[in-house]
C-alpha cells in the first residue's frame, strides 16, 4: 500500500537492523506452562495504569509520520484507542496537531515529548499538552542522536527536500496511497507547524530530527519533572542504574524501549533487560516495556516478567496502511483475543493474579 519511502521508514531499524530481530527473537526463548481444572470461564484482560482504565494490558506506543500511512491516521488511531479503551501517546512527530487529536470527543491521550535545543519550542510544548488536559507526559530519552538507518539513507528520508524520481516511481506505484494524499493535500507535521521548521514535510523531517538535544542530562530531567505536574513517564530506559535514577528524580513509570531497533544497534533485547529494570525500579515506579511486542503471549510472558504494560508500535502503523480505524480495531480486538486465550490456558483469569504469579508461569524453551 506504501511507497517505498514510508514503508521502509517504518520497517527499518537502525545500522545492521540486530536488535530489530533480537527483540522478536527474545520472545521466542520463552514458553508458558498450561493448568489446568482451575475455574476460566470468566478471563478479564482489564488493568489500571497510572490512574487509566485499560481494557487490555497495552497501549499504543509513540509513532511519528504515522500519519503519513493514510490521511488522517493520527486521529484514527484516538478514535479507535478510545473506543477500546487502550491509552494511546502522541508522538511529537504527529501529522494532525495535538490540538486536533485532543478534540475527539472523550480523547484522553498521553503525549510524548522530545527536548528540543531550543528550550522554548519544548517549553510551549509542555503548555500546549496542559492546556489540551493531557495527563501524562512521555520523554523519550533514547534519541540523544538519530543513528544511520540505512533503508532511510537509501531512500534520502531526512536528507532530501524534494522527492527524487525514484520516490516519483514509488509513489505512482502506490497510487492508491498517492491519490488519498493528494485529495487532502499533501500533509505537513501539523504539531511542529508553529516553530517553522520548514514548509514541508521532508524539509520538515530533516530539521526536526537535528532539533532534538544531544547535551541532554539528568539535570534536564529534573528541570522537565518541575515544569510538570502530571505523570511523567520516561521511554527509552535499558539499564536498571538508569532506571533507579529515573525514579529517584520522580517519574511515574519508567518504559523499557529500545526504540524498536531504531537506535543501538546491538543493543539488548527489551525482554531480556525487563527483570533487572522492574528490580531496580521498586514498587512505586510501575514499567512498561516496548519493543518486538506481536502476539498476546508476547505481552503475558511481558506482564509475568514484572512488565505493567505493553507498548506496540509498528503493528497499529501497518494496520492503518492497510486498512484504515476498521483494521486498527480489529488488530486491538485480534491481540486482546489472543491473551485473553493465553490467560485462560495458563490458568490465570486477571491480570492482577498473572502478575503475581509472575516467572513460575514461565519455561525457557
Ligand atoms: C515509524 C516509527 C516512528 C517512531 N516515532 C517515535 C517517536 O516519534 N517518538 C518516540 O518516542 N518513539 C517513536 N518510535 C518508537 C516507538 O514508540 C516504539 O518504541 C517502537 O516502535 C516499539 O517497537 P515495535 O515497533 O517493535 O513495536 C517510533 C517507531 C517507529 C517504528
Amino acid at each position: 500500500m506504501l511507497p517505498r519511502l514510508f514503508r521502509d521508514y517504518v520497517a527499518g531499524g537502525a545500522h545492521g537492523e540486530v536488535s530489530v530481530q533480537a527483540n522478536r527473537d527474545a520472545f521466542k526463548k520463552w514458553t508458558i506452562v498450561p493448568r489446568c481444572l482451575r475455574d476460566v470461564s470468566q478471563v478479564s484482560t482489564a488493568t489500571r495504569w497510572l490512574g487509566y482504565d485499560c481494557a487490555a494490558p497495552f497501549m499504543l506506543a509513540p509513532v511519528g509520520f504515522a500519519g503519513m500511512m493514510r490521511c488522517g491516521a493520527d486521529l484514527m488511531a484516538a478514535r479507535a484507542a478510545e473506543k477500546k479503551k487502550i491509552p494511546f501517546c502522541v508522538s511529537t512527530f504527529s501529522i494532525t496537531s495535538l490540538e486536533d487529536i485532543c478534540a475527539v470527543q472523550g480523547t484522553d491521550i498521553l503525549a510524548q515529548i522530545y527536548v528540543f535545543c531550543d528550550r522554548e519550542i519544548t517549553r510551549d510544548m509542555i503548555n500546549r499538552a496542559r492546556q489540551c488536559g493531557v495527563r501524562t507526559l512521555m520523554l523519550t530519552v533514547d534519541t540523544p542522536i538519530t543513528p544511520l538507518r540505512p533503508r532511510d539513507e537509501k531512500n534520502g528520508f531526512r536528507r532530501l527536500t524534494n522527492p527524487s524520481v525514484a520516490q516519483m516511481l514509488s509513489f505512482a506505484r502506490a497510487w492508491r496511497w498517492s491519490l488519498n494524499m493528494v485529495r487532502h493535500g499533501m500533509p505537513v507535521l501539523g504539531n511542529l507547524q508553529p516553530y517553522g521548521l520548514g514548509r514541508t514535510l521532508l524539509e520538515q523531517a530533516k530539521t526536526a530530527a537535528s532539533q532534538i538535544d544531544p547535551s541532554l542530562t539528568w539535570k534536564d530531567l529534573e528541570w522537565l519533572r518541575a515544569q510538570w505536574g502530571g505523570n511523567l513517564v520516561v521511554k527509552g530506559v535499558m539499564h536498571p542504574d538508569d532506571a533507579a535514577r529515573c525514579v529517584a528524580v520522580g517519574a511515574d513509570s519508567v518504559m523499557v524501549s529500545n526504540h524498536g531497533g531504531r537506535q543501538l544497534d546491538p543493543s539488548p533485547a527489551t525482554l531480556d533487560v525487563l527483570p533487572d529494570i522492574v528490580a531496580s525500579s521498586g514498587p512505586t515506579c510501575s514499567v512498561v516495556m516496548d519493543s518486538g511486542v506481536r502476539r498476546g503471549a508476547d505481552v503475558v510472558c511481558a506482564l509475568a516478567q514484572g512488565s505493567s504494560l505493553v507498548a506496540l508500535g509498528r503493528p497499529w502503523a501497518w494496520a492503518l496502511a492497510a486498512g484504515g480505524e476498521a483494521t486498527l480495531t480489529e488488530m486491538i480486538d485480534g491481540l486482546q483475543g489472543e491473551i485473553r486465550d493465553v490467560m485462560a490456558l495458563a490458568g490465570t483469569t486477571c491480570v492482577e493474579t498473572l502478575r503475581s504469579a509472575g516467572p513460575a508461569m514461565l519455561r525457557r524453551s
